[in-house]
């Protein structure tokens, strides 16, 4: 049935008052939904749209936006400060955002809090801020090391389990393959531009040194100690040793291009882009293997940043019933399967993981939910609306250092004293 709105009942009632003849029908709404911009993406919103427009009769119309994390938060905190309606009604939150835009979305506790048994409960308790949700987890990640497996198989080489043991096989590698007269192939690609995706490459960098994670749970930042600097400086060495120079402006789907095209050894990315490099026409096709994050010799740990996006309704949504029966299909069972099976993306739902569908399609699959429980959170909740500012300092820091302008020593004690300005006395 379609649901009548409240707008609309009210022109009914107001035009019978005034004896105005002609029957009226109650108004399809047509919603605006994010949609991604990346490998399948289209074809999952074409997925949705025919579900949502079966199910409600109301329309969907996409919006893309950039692909950055932070970009997007930009452009959000924009559209969300003119207070319009008509931008867009469903979109999605980077797991790091629910502190900064809670204001602006809308509570969907009524509707959609039922479904929480069916989730994660780390990535639905993300969404609950002061007893509201905000959101519904849509995607969950985690950083992983993609590797070659015919090219680790023929130069007789395991998938490394320290940073020294990555390092040590990239750079075996790598010069044979040059040798070969593969000029332009290299040991590691991974995300170095100055944004979001710099923050969970250097967290992970700086926890697997037993650095911590900036700030801690109490909110007391921790950022200036060895094992950060140590971390920081690692990642400074490979450029242009294992890593092109290049990777200093690479996001993820950059470095995917490089991988994908068989132009690098190992690469640190999210798992979408485990389905998209085994996709029909990829020059690696049935070459990809994934293996956790490497920790650093003597008693460093396997470290990997926890991402995610989740399905969120704007505030300004002149439509929150049909936003909200939207957000429902998103994030039924089917739809996640499907999305999967479309796109590569990890299900937040944790009860479609052993579905055969999936597990046909990516075995690794039933083994990342490990991954994903000990995964590390970028430190948004201790900071609360701050955290653009405190990973904004982190990413320019650890720019800094991959760039050769500071040392790793320097950086994390300048950053302790940036965060210290932000902070003043409490987030
Ligand atoms: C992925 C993650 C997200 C993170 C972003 C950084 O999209 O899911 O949480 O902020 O990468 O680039």
């Amino acid at each position: 049935m379609k649901p009548i709105h409240l707008t609309t009942a009210f022109a009914l009632a107001a035009s019978a008052a005034l004896g105005v003849g002609t029957i009226q029908t109650a108004q399809a709404a047509t919603l605006k939904m994010e949609c991604g911009a990346t490998g399948n993406d289209r074809a999952f919103c074409d997925y949705v749209e025919q579900r949502f427009t079966e199910a409600t009769g109301h329309d969907l119309e996409f919006v893309e936006l950039p692909n950055s994390s932070s970009e997007k938060l930009g452009l959000f905190q924009q559209i969300f400060a003119s207070g319009q309606s008509g931008v867009v009604d469903v979109f999605q939150a980077d797991v790091v955002w629910p502190g900064i835009l809670a204001p602006h979305m809308l509570d969907l506790s009524d509707g959609l809090g039922d479904l929480e048994p069916h989730f994660f409960p780390g990535a639905w308790q993300n969404n609950v801020i002061d007893g509201e949700l905000k959101a519904v987890p849509g995607l969950i990640d985690t950083g992983l090391l993609f590797y070659r497996t015919d090219l680790l198989d023929q130069y007789n080489e395991q998938p490394p389990q320290t940073w020294a043991e990555m390092e040590r096989i990239a750079r075996k590698i790598q010069a044979a393959e040059r040798e070969a007269g593969h000029d332009n192939f290299w040991g590691l690609v991974f995300q170095g531009k100055a944004y979001e995706g710099l923050t969970c490459n250097a967290l992970e960098w700086v926890s697997s040194h037993n650095g911590g994670t900036l700030v801690n749970a109490d909110g007391e930042i921790t950022i200036n100690n060895a094992g950060a600097a140590e971390g920081l400086d690692m990642a400074a060495g490979w450029i242009g040793d294992i890593a092109p120079r290049g990777v200093m402006g690479y996001q993820e789907e950059e470095s995917r291009a490089v991988f994908q095209n068989g132009d690098a050894l190992f690469m640190r990315n999210w798992p979408y882009a485990y389905l998209l490099a085994q996709d029909e026409g990829s020059p690696v096709k049935g070459k990809v293997g994934i293996v956790p994050l490497p920790k650093a010799s003597g008693d460093g740990q396997h470290a990997a940043a926890l991402g995610g996006w989740q399905w969120a309704v704007s505030r300004y949504t002149d439509h929150p019933d049909a936003a909200k029966a939207l957000v429902r299909i998103l994030a039924d069972a089917e739809t996640q399967t499907q999305r999967f099976l479309m796109t590569g993306v990890s299900p937040a739902r944790k009860d479609v993981y052993d579905d055969p569908r999936i597990l046909d399609k990516a075995p690794y699959m039933s083994e990342l939910l490990s991954v994903f429980e000990a995964a590390i959170a970028r430190p948004a909740s201790p900071t609360g609306d701050n955290y653009a500012r405190v990973s904004n300092a982190f990413y320019n820091a650890a720019f800094a250092v991959l760039n050769g302008e500071m040392s790793g020593e320097k950086a994390v004690a300048d950053l302790e004293r940036r965060l210290a300005r932000i902070k003043r006395n409490a987030w």
